[in-house]
């Protein structure tokens, strides 16, 4: 039987030429974000049947990279209607041409609003689910769109809420560095080959354009290759036509060990705006980079020392953002779920155990692990893999190990240097080393107030271990 197809699915197979390549023979990002918005847009428009917009690109993951010889296609389809808006998700397949073999090269999602000409709305109608899949793809839809359309304000809470902790502004410390060198200016002028039917400049193209600074920025921290990871929202504010000139401006925000976060903002000018210099603020996104040096090793990013006060802000912004990528991976993910815990009972309290300190003796010893945060003398570290976040805390302190885990594994203390925790009780004493507590947390972001039961173990060690 053929496989299902749903009718908004679009498909754009090419063929990736010397002109479509960076200086590494490889696709340029620029290039393929090009072609995905096209892509995209057709798919949104099967569906709506009046041209659509590009309102934001969200959540663009580069898992590869295609070289030249090498054939790529992408696949969109509209996987929910809102009221005037629609969810296009977006897969990019690469295929060797010689071996035949297929890798997955970069997932996104994209918003597309239905714009008839002249201000009138057009309510779109439902997409028909045909399978399974397009169902729950259907519900994650609307958990992304709360995501997106709070991600701004979610962004800038969490830098209010973590600027009591950061440090402030210092003097330069010694294997860091400053951002100053990394700015980038670039214009561009809107000609017709950039633009759609209505004389509207094409979504892609301006990412393109924005992704060619961006890679300019990052190279001159690195001095090495630096190539495009993922993109934190394309977020288009405003429309741009024909005849404008588009000023773009792009700077090293903040560095996580083997990544960079590159800002890009774009103004608008028309011909009467260009001379009184004032612009149309109609994007900003940011961009995660890493780099390979001559001998194609990974680099690892100097830490940036913020020297002004906007400096320390977007460094805040990018720490925030990173933040909100990690925690997001599960509830946008397309992934399935994976089971992290075993279920507790006191039968298997000594294999729990053993298996518990094996596995963090195991996930301590993976490479990948990168600081997202240093404050002082903590550091915070991250591993990203397929279908886990793990998250490692780092702090030196002037005690004995024994006393500061002592300390630490007392949950009834922890309201004490823990600000998110209200109050936590001991609900069940279910052994003498093991503890099922009740929590309270405070509220995050605009959430909801937090409850949450726990079971905490406190084993000592082994004599011999
Ligand atoms: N991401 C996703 N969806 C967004 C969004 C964002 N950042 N901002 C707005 N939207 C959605 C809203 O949720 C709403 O959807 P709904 O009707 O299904 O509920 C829809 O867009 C319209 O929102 P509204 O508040 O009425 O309109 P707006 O004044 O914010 O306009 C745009 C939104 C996208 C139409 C407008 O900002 C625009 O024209 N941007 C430029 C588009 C462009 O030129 N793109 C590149 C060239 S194609
Ligand atoms: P914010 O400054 O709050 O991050 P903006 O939308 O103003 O938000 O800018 C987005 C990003 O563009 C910034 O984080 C920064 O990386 C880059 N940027 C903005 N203004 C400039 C500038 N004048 N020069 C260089 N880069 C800039």
């Amino acid at each position: 039987m053929e496989p299902k197809v749903s009718p908004s699915e679009v498909l754009m197979s090419q063929a990736v030429q010397p002109a479509h390549a960076d200086s590494r023979g490889e696709l340029s990002a620029g290039q393929l974000l090009k072609w995905m918005d096209t892509t995209a847009c057709l798919a949104a428009e099967k569906h709506a049947g009046i041209s659509c917009v590009t309102a934001s690109m969200d959540d663009v993951l580069f898992e590869d990279t295609a070289r030249i010889g090498q054939i790529i296609t992408i696949r969109a389809k509209v996987t929910r209607a809102f009221s005037t808006s629609m969810e296009i998700s977006i897969k990019v397949i690469v295929q060797d041409k010689f071996t035949g073999t297929e890798k997955l090269l970069c997932v996104a999602f994209s918003t597309f609003v239905a714009k008839p000409v002249g201000e009138e709305k057009v309510l779109l109608r439902p997409v028909v689910l045909q399978t399974e899949q397009e169902r729950v793809e259907h519900s994650l839809a609307a958990e992304r769109r709360k995501v997106r359309l709070q991600h701004e304000s979610t962004v800038n809470n969490i830098m209010k809420e973590s600027s009591r902790f950061e440090d402030p502004i210092c003097n330069k410390e010694e294997g860091t560095a400053t951002t100053t060198g990394t700015s980038v200016q670039s214009i561009e002028l809107v000609l017709p080959p950039h633009a759609n039917h209505h004389g509207n400049t094409f979504g892609g193209q301006i990412m393109a354009w924005m992704e060619t600074v961006a890679t300019i920025s990052a190279s001159r921290l690195c001095h090495g290759h630096p190539f495009l990871k993922s993109v934190d929202m394309f977020k288009f504010r405003g429309a741009s036509t024909v005849g404008d000139r588009l000023v773009f401006s792009a700077i090293v925000n903040n560095t996580f060990q083997n990544s960079v976060e590159v800002g890009v903002r774009v103004e608008a000018f028309d011909c009467q705006e260009w001379a009184e210099g004032r612009g149309r603020h109609i994007n900003s996104a940011f961009l995660i980079y890493n780099a390979v040096d001559d001998q194609e090793e990974l680099i690892t990013f100097p830490r940036i020392q913020p020297v002004s006060k906007d400096d320390f802000r977007r460094y805040q912004g990018a720490i925030a953002r990173r933040r909100i990528r990690l925690g997001r991976k599960y509830v946008i993910s397309h992934k399935k779920e994976v089971t992290l815990s075993t279920q507790w009972d006191i039968s298997k309290k000594g294999f729990l155990s053993n298996s518990n300190v094996e596995a963090l003796k195991n996930l301590a010893s993976k490479s990948g692990w990168e600081i997202t945060t240093t404050l002082g003398k903590i550091k915070i570290y991250t591993l990203e893999e397929q279908e886990a976040i793990s998250v490692k805390v780092e702090k030196y302190v002037g005690s004995p190990a024994h006393m500061a885990y002592h300390l630490l594994s007392d949950f009834t203390k922890r309201p004490l240097w823990d600000p998110h925790y209200i109050s936590c009780e001991v609900i069940d004493q279910v052994s003498e080393d093991d503890q099922i507590y009740y929590i309270t947390c405070s509220v995050v972001n605009g959430d909801k107030p937090k409850d949450l039961v726990v079971l905490v173990s406190r084993r000592k060690p082994l004599n011999n271990e």
